[in-house]
């Protein structure tokens, strides 16, 4: 429910910021949309919640967090364009996005299929192996921290930027606010952290987009928590069953208890997903899942061409005899410029499938095809 922000902060705000619109809310700040004066653009302004305004420590880093993400430039990596506290007011001004988050997404469509998952989640990965090269643990990796953009262009927010420095957050009325289910094990015992905490919750990303639910919850956050720490995950495959072996067992490995059973790397991360025949036997390794029909289908096609060209080919025109099916090589870079940027431009989008529909700018094509479908 947008509560109204009282006028004396708006103007305190003003010499800076033209404050017009709630657009969010978390546990720790709302969101607003807003015109920094100076430079007559559009940011999305986050204002801290006043309950932290007295924890000195949590401020502190929310402002060094906010300092270390303006330092890196990404295109996947939210841009920071001002921080600072204004009558007592702590905010962080950054870059306005049009779209929504990856949770909404996932709400809006129950789940995500292979190759459109990991045309947001390569690249938030590339991003995130950014950070984790610069020596920074982002510690707060989930589907609402990842922005899509109208254009599909994934957004990685929020460096653990408002998290209070106990992993839960107690609201002034005793609450717990936010969700653990994203937590490593080893961030839900409260220990030490390194980079490897992340690769746990970008699995559990993995996990949500893929089957609409992420692996471990509970009805309250000490319940989750308490499962995250003993519980083995589900099966991507026992709730999917037509997930690929190969990413299910990826996710398995990326959701380990121990983080040395896990991939140690994010950029590790990257070859199993790019290269999964490599990795994990030649057994069904296509992003995409694929049916015993639909195999069946393309032997019968295939025969059926190899009867043609037997038959025909002599009579066909050099340049039709040279066109070819794509090879697994072309199939591969297709999917990675998607991963890139996959609606960059309409014809690759086109060809990925997840061009979005005039008539609903919000809603990727991909989705509407299969909605009528159903
Ligand atoms: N840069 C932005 N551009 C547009 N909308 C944004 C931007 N940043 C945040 N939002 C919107 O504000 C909402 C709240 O963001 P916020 O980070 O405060 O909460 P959260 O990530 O849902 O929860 P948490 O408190 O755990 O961080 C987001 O879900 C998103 O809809
Ligand atoms: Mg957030």
């Amino acid at each position: 429910m947008n509560k109204p922000l009282p006028d004396i902060i708006k103007k305190a705000f003003r010499p800076k910021f033209e404050i017009l619109e709630q657009i969010g809310e978390g546990g720790m700040a709302t969101v607003y949309k807003a015109i920094q004066i100076n430079l007559n653009r559009y940011v999305a302004l986050k204002i801290i919640h006043p309950g932290f305004a007295h924890d000195q420590e949590f401020l502190a880093r929310f402002h060094r967090e906010a300092q270390l993400c303006s330092a890196i430039n990404h295109p996947n990596i939210i841009t920071i364009y001002d921080e600072g506290e204004i009558a007592d007011i702590h905010y962080l001004a950054m870059e306005f996005l049009e779209g929504m988050t990856l949770d909404q997404l996932i709400f809006r469509y129950k789940q995500l299929e292979p190759d459109i998952t990991f045309s947001y989640l390569l690249p938030i990965a590339r991003a995130l192996d950014i950070v984790h090269r610069k020596g920074l643990i982002h510690r707060d990796i989930k589907s609402s921290n990842i922005f899509i953009t109208n254009e599909g262009h994934p957004v990685l927010m929020d460096f653990g930027i408002a998290h209070s420095n106990s992993f839960l957050t107690v609201s002034q009325t005793g609450a717990v606010i936010g969700t653990p289910a994203y937590m490593s094990p080893e961030q839900a015992a409260g220990v030490e952290l390194d980079s490897r905490s992340d690769i746990y919750s970008f699995g559990v990303v993995l996990f949500e987009c893929l089957s609409g639910r992420v692996p471990l919850s509970a009805s309250n956050p000490f319940s989750t928590i308490h499962r995250i720490i003993y519980e083995q995950p589900p099966l991507l495959k026992s709730m999917i069953p037509e997930t690929p072996e190969w990413l299910s067992d990826l996710v398995a490995l990326l959701l380990q208890k121990e983080a040395d059973k896990r991939p140690q790397t994010i950029n590790q991360v990257i070859e199993l997903i790019s290269n999964p025949q490599h990795h994990f036997g030649n057994h069904d390794t296509k992003r995409s899942s694929m049916t015993l029909y639909s195999a069946v289908g393309m032997f019968i096609g295939l025969l059926a061409l190899l009867v043609y060209y037997i038959n025909f080919t002599d009579k066909m025109p050099v340049k039709e005899q040279n066109q070819s099916n794509p090879s697994s090589q072309q199939i591969k870079q297709k999917i990675d410029s998607a991963a890139i940027n996959p609606m960059k431009d309409s014809d690759s989008a086109n060809k990925n499938n997840i061009i979005y529909n005039n008539d609903s700018a919000e809603i990727p094509y991909f989705y509407q095809q299969s909605l009528t479908n159903n």
